[in-house]
């Protein structure tokens, strides 16, 4: 579409030019979303969910190339499983499977919640732009949670395994149970941060941790992020976006909150490794949502120096956005094309797009990898007064 777009503009401006040759036109911006775009359809030769949890990747780090797309989701494939790795060339419209993150080591397979993340910066011997996978490795009795990472040098062709980050217990999410779950990256100074869902510890259904490491092989112990102190509450499934003033904001599905049961809640750190030591609140729409269950967020720079956080969540297939560094005020619920989804992702793209990609929801019969996206510059949010 974006091409479509230019073609038709550079023909006006060539029909003009023939009739006034002195005359200048500017290109117009162009900005142009994608509408309900298929990634992937399962076979049926897939169990059910068949497919669920997308992640994407924007591949930053080669100036020029600013239209390449990865994308991964739980694939409910014949065992073992894997996570497949789709490419695209034109910012979200066509995708094609490039290559396959698979399990190396356990003889498990790569079952549960892929995480794409390109490195900014050289880091660990690895230069700028070397993408990691992390993701759980189970095998297909359940019966163990492994959250491994994998790399590649390569754009995402091939893929090799770097490191056990976590091991856990049978993969079911039921208190007293010790599984791991849903790892999320980020790069902080020095020290790249892994986040995710720990039920290993006995005081503690689940709660949130995070562990570090300054070489990719080797990963400090896990330091608590969020926990609270009921047995049974859940704090869950960790995103964060850094804000444009220098700090951290995370998002976490809260199982045991007093507003709904797996609401939205949001934390804001100076630092991303302190979030424990800062309150929680609850994200409530100025229409009165609460959006509930598996959330995620991202920051994009669209609009003025605050730019726009971006949070999805299970419940909605609107997003809910906010220009005001996150005050609990100003979130403006806001429609999206996409359906809901089961931890829909969101990829901050140029221009102001938000990408929005899904993979069904649990359970789903008909689960299947869509994509759209919304124009931000577009939307009226609430003001920061
Ligand atoms: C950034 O903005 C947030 C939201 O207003 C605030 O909580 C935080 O303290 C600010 N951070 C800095 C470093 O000023």
């Amino acid at each position: 579409m974006y091409l479509l777009k230019v073609v038709a503009a550079s023909i006006f401006i060539s029909c003009l030019a023939f009739a006034h040759p002195t005359t200048e036109f500017l290109a117009p911006r162009a900005v142009s979303t994608l509408d309900d775009v298929t990634i992937f359809t399962p076979p049926s030769t897939y169990s059910i969910p068949r497919t669920l949890y997308a992640r994407t990747l924007l591949l930053e780090t080669d100036g020029d190339e600013t239209d390449v797309l990865l994308a991964t989701w739980e694939n409910y494939s014949p065992e073992p499983p894997y996570f497949p790795i789709y490419q695209s060339t034109d910012g979200g419209s066509a995708w094609t499977e490039i290559s396959r993150v698979t399990d190396q080591v356990n003889g498990w397979g790569l079952r549960y919640q892929p995480f794409l993340y390109e490195l900014p910066s050289q880091f660990g011997g690895f230069p700028a732009g070397t993408i990691l996978c992390a993701g759980n490795s189970i095998p297909a009795d359940l019966s163990a949670t492994q959250i491994d990472l994998y790399v590649s040098t390569d754009k995402g062709l091939t893929w090799s395994f770097l490191s056990h980050i976590a091991s856990g217990g049978v993969a079911e999410p039921v208190n007293g149970d010790t599984p791991v779950w849903e790892p999320f990256l980020m790069l902080f100074g020095d020290e790249m941060i892994v986040y995710y869902s720990d039920q290993r510890d006995p005081d503690h259904g689940q709660k949130l941790v995070h562990q570090t490491s300054t070489d990719l092989l080797t990963w400090e112990t896990p330091v608590d992020d969020v926990e609270y102190d009921v047995f049974d509450d859940r704090p869950g499934m960790t995103t964060v976006a850094l804000l444009p003033n220098g700090s951290y904001i995370m998002t976490y599905e809260f199982f045991g909150a007093p507003e709904a049961s797996f609401a939205v809640y949001y934390r804001i750190s100076d630092d991303p490794t302190t979030f424990d030591s800062v309150p929680g609140q609850v994200l409530r729409a100025t229409d009165g949502t609460i959006p509930t269950s598996s959330p995620y967020i991202v920051w994009s720079p669209v609009g003025g120096t605050n730019g726009v956080l971006a949070v999805s969540a299970n419940s909605d297939s609107a997003v809910f956005l906010n220009q005001c560094l996150g005050a609990p005020n100003a979130w403006t619920r806001v429609a999206t094309p996409e359906s809901a989804s089961y931890s829909r992702n969101l990829r901050a793209l140029p221009d102001g797009i938000l990408l929005i990609t899904g993979a069904g929801v649990l359970s789903g019969t008909d689960n299947s990898v869509t994509t759209t996206s919304i124009d931000l510059s577009s939307v009226t949010l609430a003001s920061c007064d």
